[in-house]
């Protein structure tokens, strides 16, 4: 059963036998149309006729998974792939733990299942229909091709999870699957189902930050998910870990080319003063305040994603067995939680203090723990760059209290050192810590889009490395 190649004969490429499961291969052949409408509707907008340089997956082989080629994006071959089944994998937590992984959905945890499948599934379209207008303002073909890759991963990962829709859920999975190509991000009547994914990618820094901090949030979740008792599910999402860490790389090499950028510029001109906004702006680069509000504002929005800080639907999901921890293999405990406490922040008496909450209830908040921690490892990277120039300046991550919409802190103002704020001190004050219209207006004015191979826009230095190691004046897209 160890299946590694992919089956590209059909319609559907996929690494699970759909050749002899006739069901649910109609069923994805009924969908397909639909999702290709999808795409050319709300997919990169103006580039569906270019030939780009993508990478498709093979293989769900660790060490060599994907070949890199020149193909129109409606004709990329979305597939099911999911990682090689470990043969007699048991359940790793929760009150099953230690028996045979289920192969099949445990009736009893149906409609949480699908519910869990259908938020992740809802995620992967919608960033999409956000960035599919970007295309126009790419500062490099590099970068536009980046772009892209992203986008038609995301749309493989909706594959991913209808594909568990329909071979596990019958109608009312088949009914969900079709709900997914009615969504829209942001729109009015029919939006996508989680916040951060209805507001707008209006401009490439957004696009940097959004793969930086959300799709982090994506990875988090899919790590929480991999080690889900229900075998498809853990094997679906191993594979969409392995397309994510592409994603989180474009976000963080992008926003340190940014800041490298910047610094060089400061430094050519002789500007040591990092708040001397004016001044670095007449550079046509992105200041580092701008950058530390973009930062502000898409860490707080991505927070929301984890839900309330305690949770009895975390701790059901957890405790049947169906989502996990971060890294659960790897964590030495009971895999119970029975009688473990963890310290959750709360607001109590009006004051933001730690608490220690039950550790079942608490798994939204150990969830976002980690996802902090994994947060500043990269902004480590960001502040090298800068310390490196001489320009003192720190990017950090705002407090966790700071602009929520969700969860314990959704009913307070707070600075982004934590310290709570008066409503008319917020209205106030709001401007220093995210980004104004002013802002806005100024990275906009830099969306001058750069195609000419090898040439790159004011605001942002070369990559290291080529994709595929390809040399600088490679042409990753060729646009039609
Ligand atoms: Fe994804
Ligand atoms: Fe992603």
């Amino acid at each position: 059963m160890n299946i590694v190649n992919v089956d590209y004969d059909g319609l559907i490429p996929n690494n699970v036998g759909l050749g002899t499961d006739v069901r649910v291969k109609r069923a994805l052949e009924k969908w397909h149309p639909g999702y290709i409408n999808w795409w050319n509707d709300m997919g990169p907008e103006g580039f569906q006729e270019s030939l780009v340089y993508l990478r498709t997956a093979v293989s769900v082989d660790p060490k060599g998974w994907a070949k890199f080629d020149y193909v129109k994006m409606p004709d990329y071959r979305w597939g099911i792939l999911l990682a090689p089944q470990l043969q007699g994998r048991k359940i790793p937590f929760g009150k099953h733990k230690g028996e045979d992984a289920w192969q099949e959905v445990p009736g009893e945890y149906r409609a949480m299942l699908r519910r869990l499948i259908v938020i992740q599934g809802d995620t992967e379209p919608a960033s999409v229909e956000q960035q599919r207008y970007l295309g126009k303002t790419a500062p490099s073909l590099y970068d536009m091709r980046n772009l892209f890759q992203v986008n038609v991963e995301e749309g493989r990962h909706l594959w991913a999870m209808v594909y568990l829709l329909q071979k596990y859920f019958g109608t009312d999975g088949r009914e969900e699957a079709e709900a997914l190509l009615q969504r829209r991000s942001g729109d009015a009547d029919t939006p996508r189902m989680l916040g951060a994914f209805n507001e707008k990618t209006p401009d490439w820094l957004s696009f940097f930050m959004f793969t930086y901090f959300t799709d982090r949030d994506g990875k988090m979740q899919l790590e929480a998910l991999a080690q889900s008792g229900f075998d498809p599910l853990s094997r679906t999402c191993r594979f969409m870990l392995t397309e994510e860490a592409h994603h989180m790389f474009v976000g963080e090499t992008g926003v340190t080319r940014v800041v490298q950028r910047t610094c060089d510029a400061m430094k050519e001109a002789g500007i040591t003063d990092p708040n001397d906004i004016a001044r670095v702006r007449k550079l046509g680069v992105i200041d580092l305040p701008t950058l530390q509000k973009k930062a502000n504002m898409h860490f707080s929005l991505t927070l929301d994603l984890f839900g309330n800080e305690i949770s009895t639907n975390a701790a059901n999901a957890y405790h049947a067995g169906i989502k996990g921890r971060f890294r659960e293999d790897r964590l030495q405990d009971d895999h119970q939680l029975k009688g473990g406490t963890y310290p959750v922040l709360r607001l109590k008496d009006g004051k933001i203090q730690s608490e220690d909450a039950p550790a079942l209830s608490a798994l939204n908040m150990r969830l976002r723990d980690d996802y902090v921690v994994d947060c500043n490892l990269g902004i480590g990277r960001w502040n090298k760059v800068i310390e490196a120039a001489g320009i003192p300046f720190k990017i950090t991550l705002p407090h966790v209290a700071f602009h929520r919409h969700i969860g314990e802190f959704a009913g307070i103002h707070a600075d982004t050192s934590g310290k709570q704020l008066s409503d008319a001190e917020w209205e106030k004050q709001k401007g220093d810590y995210l980004p104004s219209d002013g802002d806005r207006d100024y990275i906009e004015s830099l969306m001058k889009p750069e195609t000419e191979p090898g040439k790159f826009a004011s605001w942002i230095a070369p990559p290291k490395v080529g994709i595929d190691n390809k040399p600088g004046e490679f042409e990753y897209v060729k646009i039609a």
